[in-house]
């Protein structure tokens, strides 16, 4: 589950968010939907905890952010945009890696484990930059998953995949979907529409509309509209 309320950012004197607020409940997956700085990254970050908000508040599965910072981002996931990850390491090192900064104590078995569920069984062994894009994005969302989080935030996960490869993260998602709360943003459409349960819509730092996805006709047309001027 998570809720915001209010959240708010200014980079200098711009306001890049503006009073954003909404709540996800366990087995949504919510499409954040919006033009190229929109602000989707902007929330996302404040939403994991990876930049300060100027105000407001996210309580993730009942912890608030702001009071019990470590406990709300251990039950969060993320995958930033760009995935940045350790080119050097292997990817078993890697998740090994991260799954320490958990604390957690059955790694070898969760590391197996997150790398079975990813699908990155052929290339656990492989260095992270001998990965292809679709299989480097496997490892971003293995790392995302490791902790097994309640809420899963994911920046343009498909961004420079190719349709097939963008396939298997949504199937995945789908998999993941009875036991998760679900967020992820995108500026295309088709990506958003194969997916989600719900559609988030981001303009210039606002919510402009927030809908179930089966109650949108035309997507395509309802999201000119909502972007206009
Ligand atoms: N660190 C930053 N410093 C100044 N401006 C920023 C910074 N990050 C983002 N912005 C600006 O905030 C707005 C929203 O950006 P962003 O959240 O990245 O949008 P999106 O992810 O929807 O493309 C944009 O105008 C962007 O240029
Ligand atoms: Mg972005």
């Amino acid at each position: 589950m998570l809720e915001v309320q209010n959240i708010t950012k200014k980079y200098g004197s711009q306001t890049a968010l503006k009073n954003v607020s909404f709540s996800i409940g366990k087995g949504e997956i919510a499409g954040f939907l919006g033009p190229n700085g929109a602000g989707k990254s902007t929330a996302l970050k404040l939403i994991t905890g990876s930049l300060p908000m100027d105000s407001g508040s996210v309580v993730i599965s009942g912890y608030d952010l702001r009071r019990e910072p470590l406990k709300a981002k251990f039950h969060t996931g993320y995958l930033p945009e760009n995935n940045p990850l350790y080119d050097d390491m292997y990817v078993t090192e890697y998740l090994d890696y991260v799954a320490g900064l958990y604390l957690l104590d059955n790694r070898k078995e969760r590391v197996a484990e997150i790398i079975r569920q990813t699908g990155l069984q052929a290339e656990a062994h492989k260095k992270i930059e001998q990965l292809s894009k679709g299989y480097r994005q496997r490892a971003g969302l293995a790392q995302a998953l490791i902790h097994n989080p309640d809420v899963l935030v994911l920046d343009e996960p498909s961004s420079g995949l190719d349709p097939n490869q963008s396939s298997e993260i949504n199937r995945l998602l789908l998999r993941l979907q009875p036991e998760k709360t679900i967020l992820f943003s995108s500026h295309t459409l088709p990506e958003v529409a194969a997916v989600c349960t719900r559609i988030l819509f981001i303009h210039r730092g606002e919510i402009v509309a927030d809908l179930p996805r089966n109650e949108i006709e035309d997507l395509e047309v309802l999201f000119k509209e909502l972007t206009a001027v």
